[in-house]
């Protein structure tokens, strides 16, 4: 077998695809210093040259590619294996980054995405998805692609309109009887905003106690212009456990942010 020249490094993030006249949409699974692999159902035959728009923080960085392999999955067109054009300094050091970050995360915490809507799962994928019904096999393992805050108090600015924010408050009777417990979310500690190219699709909620893993529990779709990216759950009853929170960003990939309750 062939061995491939450059490292291939895991990533989760949207791109857009620009050919000829047209603009389609993808997620970006892997990227090596030679190429990229994309998750589209956009059908693009051999050979076909185009450019892949990445986002990297709040720039776009543009990549000329062409298309060198074709993927389908049980017959149906899943995706597109890519060689660079050109290669750029900026792109070169977007791959070393990812290296860096496979290599902090990586084994660190096991979660899979649905390639339909999202959702992520923690240890193993579903057999059926929770929110599109979609089968298990859309899941792909996307370990170390998930944003997780290394230190709260050294955040950038950027980080800082991703990672959710979550604000706790019990409310008792009274004879202090427990009556409630809201859970608010903001995305983030600096909002994010709320436009067509960038903004906060939605915010997932999960809970697990000390024994059983993390299940996801309700889902806020939020939607772009008019509404702000924050959320809030009222829990009318709880157990001591871990809440997570995973809010997406459908240009910058998934956040996130966890506290216990
Ligand atoms: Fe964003």
């Amino acid at each position: 077998m062939k061995k491939r020249a450059f490292d291939r490094y895991p990533a989760n993030q949207n791109v857009r695809l620009y050919f000829e006249n047209n603009i389609s949409t993808g997620t970006l699974l892997n990227i090596s210093k030679s190429g990229m692999f994309v998750n589209t159902r956009t059908c693009l035959p051999l050979k076909t040259k185009l450019e892949i728009h990445l986002p990297i923080g709040e720039d776009i960085l543009k990549v000329p590619v062409k298309v060198a392999r074709l993927s389908r999955k049980d017959d149906i067109y899943d995706g597109i294996g890519t060689e660079l054009l050109e290669s750029s300094a900026k792109y070169l050091e977007f791959v070393d980054d990812q290296t860096r970050i496979v290599k902090t995360t990586e084994k660190k915490i096991k979660t899979f995405v649905c390639s339909v809507c999202d959702h992520i799962t923690f240890d193993t994928a579903p057999i059926t998805c929770p929110f599109c019904s979609g089968s298990i096999d859309n899941f792909h393992d996307n370990s170390g692609a998930l944003n997780i805050p290394e230190k709260i108090d050294t955040l950038t600015e950027f980080e800082k309109k991703h990672f959710p924010l979550i604000i706790l408050s019990r409310e008792y009777g009274p004879a202090q009887d427990f009556k409630h417990l809201d859970v608010h979310v903001k995305v983030g500690a600096i909002q994010h905003k709320m436009d067509v190219e960038d903004h906060i699709s939605f915010i997932d909620f999960y809970f697990n106690d000390m024994h059983l893993p993390k299940k996801c529990i309700a889902r806020i779709n939020l939607n772009c212009n008019i509404l702000n990216p924050e959320a809030t759950l009222r829990f009318r009853d709880v157990n001591p456990g871990i809440l997570t929170i995973i809010s997406n960003c459908n240009t910058h990939g998934s956040w996130l942010s966890e506290t216990t309750i």
